[in-house]
Formats: C-alpha cells, sequence, structure tokens
C-alpha cells in the first residue's frame, strides 16, 4: 500500500509493450463499487475473494501482462501458488513512512490509523519477501529485475550468491579480463567453481576453432552453469557455447567493458563470426542472470571506453534523455535497463527490438569498407548516428536541435574508406533483408520508427556524408 505500484506497474507497462491491469480498478470497474464500499459493506473478507478471484482470471491468460496487486492480495494460498506458477514477481521497496505518508492520503480502508498501518506492514513484509523473485525501487530496477540483470558497484565480489542455483560453475574469460578480474571472481565463486578457460582476446574468440577447444575442455553436466567474464567478444562466445554445449547450459554473463555493460551482455544474443561474416552463427540464449560490476570498468582502456560510447549515445536518444552525460555507474544502470526493456518486449529480435539498430545500416557498412580494421564499431556507430538523425530531419520531422545534441555529444570525424565500397556494402545488407534498406530513424528522442524504407539516393548522400574526402 502507497508503494506507487500503479503508476510504476502502468510505466512499466507501457515500456515492454503489454497490457497493464490494476487488480484493484479491476475490481471496482467490474463490481462498479468503489473499494471502501466494498469493505463497507460487505467485508473485507468478500473483498479477498473478489480480489482472488480477479487475480486468477488475470494469471491464466495466455497474453503476457503487468498486474499490480492490492497490499493484502498476498494473504491468499492461491494466488501465491499461482504467483509461483504464472508469474515473476517483484517487491516494491518503500520505506514504510513514505507508504504511510501516501496510503493515508487516499481513502484505503486499511490505512487511517497510523500505528496500525504500520503494524500491517510489518506484518505483511515477510510474505512479500516470500513470494517475490526479485525487488526494486523504481521503474528501471523493475525492468533490470524482470530481465534478470543485476547491476551494482562491487557485484562482481557477489558474484557467488548472484549466480542462481547451487550447481557447479565454468569460468571463462580472455587473458587480459582474466589477468585483471579472474582472481576476484574465482574468489568469489568459491567451492561451486571447478573449472577455468581462455578464450583469446578480440574477435578472435569468435571463431570455430576458439569455440572447439572452449566445447573439448568442458566437463559439465546440465546442472552447471557457464560464468563468462569480459567484454562482448568474451560473453558472445562463451554464451554461444553455454547455448550449445549438452544442447544448452545455464550461463551468466559478467560483462567488463562499456560495449558489455550497456549492450552486448544483455539480452540473450550469442554468436561467432564465420569468414564471410560476423555473427552468422549463433543462438538466442536468455542468460540466468547478468551480473554488472561499474567499478571493472575502471581499468577499461580509454580506447575501448570510446568504443563503448557511441552506443550509450545511442541508447540516450532512443529513451530520450542525454544518458551519456551521466556519472558512470548511473548511466551504464539506466543504459542496461533501456536495453533490457526492448530485449523482454521482443525476445527473439522481430519487431520493436530492431530500433537498437538505429546507425547500425551505416556502420556496418563503414566497417565492411574499411575491411574492420580502419573503422571500428564505436567510431561506425557513432557516424551512423549522424547519418540516420539528418535523413530524420528530412524523413522523420525530427527538430534540427536533436541533431546539434549529437554533434555536441559526439562530434563528427568522417572516415577515411572508399565511397564505393561502402555503397556496396551497404546495399548488399539490402539484398539480405529482401530488397530494401529498412531503417531506423528517430521522429523525436525517445520516439524511434523502425523499418523506414528511402530512395537510394537520400540513403547515399546519408553515407557520403560520413566519409572524408
Ligand atoms: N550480443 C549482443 O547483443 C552484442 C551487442 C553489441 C556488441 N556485441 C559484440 O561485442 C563485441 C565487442 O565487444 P567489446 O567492445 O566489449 O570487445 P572485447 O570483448 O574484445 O573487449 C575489448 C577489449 O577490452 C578488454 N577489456 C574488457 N574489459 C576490460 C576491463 N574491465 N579492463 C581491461 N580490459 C578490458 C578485452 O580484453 C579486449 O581486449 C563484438 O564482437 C560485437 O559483435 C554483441
Ligand atoms: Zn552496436
Amino acid at each position: 500500500m502507497g508503494a506507487g505500484k500503479t503508476t510504476l506497474g502502468a510505466a512499466l507497462a507501457e515500456l515492454l509493450g503489454r497490457p497493464f491491469l490494476d487488480v484493484d480498478a479491476e475490481i471496482e470497474t467490474s463490481t462498479e463499487t468503489s473499494i471502501a464500499d466494498i469493505f463497507r459493506n460487505s467485508g473485507e473478507p468478500r473483498f479477498r475473494e473478489v480480489e482472488e478471484e480477479t487475480i486468477g482470471r488475470a494469471l491464466s491468460s495466455p497474453e503476457p501482462a503487468v498486474l499490480a496487486l492490492g497490499g493484502g492480495a498476498l494473504g491468499s494460498e492461491t494466488t501465491r501458488a499461482l504467483l509461483r506458477a504464472r508469474a515473476f514477481t517483484v517487491l516494491v521497496e518503500v520505506d514504510a513512512a513514505v507508504a504511510w505518508e501516501r496510503a493515508s492520503a487516499s481513502d484505503r480502508p486499511l490505512a487511517r490509523d497510523e500505528a496500525q498501518f504500520h503494524a500491517l506492514y510489518a506484518d505483511r513484509l515477510p510474505v512479500y519477501e516470500a513470494a517475490a523473485d526479485a525487488r526494486a525501487r523504481d521503474l528501471d530496477g523493475a525492468v533490470l529485475a524482470a530481465a534478470g540483470v543485476h547491476v551494482g558497484l562491487g557485484a562482481l565480489a557477489e558474484l557467488g550468491s548472484l549466480v542462481p542455483g547451487d550447481g557447479p560453475v565454468a569460468l571463462v574469460a580472455d587473458p587480459r579480463v582474466g589477468g585483471i578480474h579472474g582472481a576476484a571472481a574465482q574468489l568469489a565463486l568459491g567451492d561451486r567453481l571447478v573449472s577455468t578457460h581462455e578464450l583469446p582476446a578480440g574477435e578472435e574468440a569468435k571463431t570455430v576453432a576458439a569455440l572447439e577447444r572452449l566445447w573439448s575442455e568442458l566437463r559439465l553436466d546440465r546442472k552447471a552453469t557457464l560464468v563468462a567474464l569480459g567484454g562482448g567478444c568474451t560473453t558472445d562466445a562463451a554464451g554461444f557455447a553455454a547455448a550449445t554445449y549438452l544442447r544448452g547450459v545455464a550461463w551468466v554473463p559478467v560483462p567488463t567493458s562499456l560495449v558489455g555493460q550497456v549492450d552486448a551482455g544483455i539480452g540473450g544474443k550469442t554468436a561467432i563470426d564465420l569468414p564471410g561474416g560476423k555473427n552468422l552463427v549463433g543462438a538466442f540464449h536468455w542468460p540466468a542472470r547478468v551480473v554488472i560490476d561499474p567499478a571493472l570498468l575502471e581499468t577499461l582502456p580509454h580506447v575501448e571506453r570510446a568504443e563503448g560510447r557511441a552506443e550509450v549515445v545511442k541508447t540516450g536518444l532512443l529513451a530520450g534523455e542525454p544518458l551519456w552525460a551521466l556519472p558512470e555507474p548511473e548511466l551504464v544502470r539506466r543504459c542496461a535497463a533501456v536495453k533490457a526493456a526492448y530485449c523482454i518486449r521482443d525476445p527473439l529480435d522481430r519487431g520493436p527490438r530492431a530500433a537498437l539498430n538505429l546507425g547500425h545500416t551505416f556502420a556496418h557498412a563503414l566497417e565492411a569498407a574499411g575491411g574492420y580494421a580502419e573503422v571500428t564499431h564505436g567510431r561506425a556507430v557513432g557516424l551512423g548516428l549522424h547519418a540516420a538523425l539528418r535523413l530524420s530531419l528530412e524523413h522523420a520531422g525530427l527538430d534540427p536541435s536533436v541533431l546539434r545534441t549529437l554533434e555536441e555529444a559526439l562530434p563528427l570525424e568522417p572516415a577515411h574508406v572508399d565511397r564505393d565500397r561502402a555503397w556496396a556494402a551497404l546495399r548488399r545488407d539490402k539484398k539480405v533483408e529482401s530488397g530494401h534498406v529498412r531503417l531506423v530513424l528517430l521522429e523525436a528522442p525517445g520516439r524511434p520508427v523502425t523499418g523506414v524504407e528511402l530512395p537510394d539516393e537520400a540513403v547515399r548522400a546519408a553515407l557520403d556524408g560520413l566519409i572524408a574526402g
């Protein structure tokens, strides 16, 4: 009561693209009676019956939704059992004093007397704690909890308890990250750690040869968990190993690069490369948990941090907030929540998740034109954002001030690649996508549009504008 479930639940439902059902409001609508009146006229036991039925109906629906439950709903064992079977339950944390202030200002029948209210709060808390799969204080917290993402300074030291279950754990890292943070991870995993493994640093990890070595080294049963400590290359490759070894074992990415913490470690896409292209073999394999410790970024070299910055700016544009201006721990948490929300909404990347490709059609073309050596992904994404926003001015009605904001956050430095090669690479993408380049544009900060098809001349001009000379 007074935790803000109705406000938070509605915002969460909107973010995840799911219907929202506030159980109290639903009861008032269906009975055409206020809750205060039901309590007065029929008594609390009758209200609890109606409540249990309403929740039961909502939880039997096959369509995923966000439900906000009334404060006393967990008194019913039927409801508690249904929640265990059918729901992911988030406890919205609130201080008793704040809850009283809010609840007493409403006409809630159980918020009349302050001492009684506090007694009820103390009574109910253990019940909530037992029923909760996770706890959250705000919207980002609820999204992250639902996605299984734990963000916290010092989280690496708690890795042993953050890896779900109590089965054996194999740890995978590249030599660099393993050398810096491997010992702390091993210490935190304690007795559960049964083996450690090395993947080569960088894209070399995402090769069939590296995977074959890892597969052959692993000696795990189906109850084991593979923990991947490192940047996006390590988590992509180790995640793919987890998706395929024994037809799939649980895995926990512990992303250590900025790219990893705001992007690659979240959302369950795993992959390796083929000589013919990046990420051509892979699987969707949702992690059992993602453990993000922003303190690990302290040892990240400057160039690697710059790689992540473009994705942070992209995320901020998608979210409609200048997330790139935040201090790092908060920046990571906010960006991770935005990515997580897109992935929950569209886990298999068949619709709205495409928005995360803002700037990427151009980025991939520049990377390919530079032979994947001249222009790094981060730099290419930065450039791609400029092209996408310029096109958005004319074709999506974007306000020019947004482009200026981008120019300040991420000054444009044109790439030195061959124009024709870049255009050819972009058109190759086009063939794959059944004949049309489908772009992500921005109508306004926070309002991406996906699947936009534009005339070739406009797309080519935007691409040319990113290339020097
Ligand atoms: N699965 C996804 O959804 C997804 C999303 C975005 C990118 N990716 C993939 O991620 C990869 C790029 O990830 P990346 O940029 O993290 O590269 P990376 O894994 O190669 O890491 C970059 C470098 O930084 C080092 N490093 C990482 N963390 C460190 C730390 N805390 N301290 C010191 N050194 C550290 C690594 O050893 C490596 O040399 C690409 O292959 C890309 O395709 C995947
Ligand atoms: Zn990217």
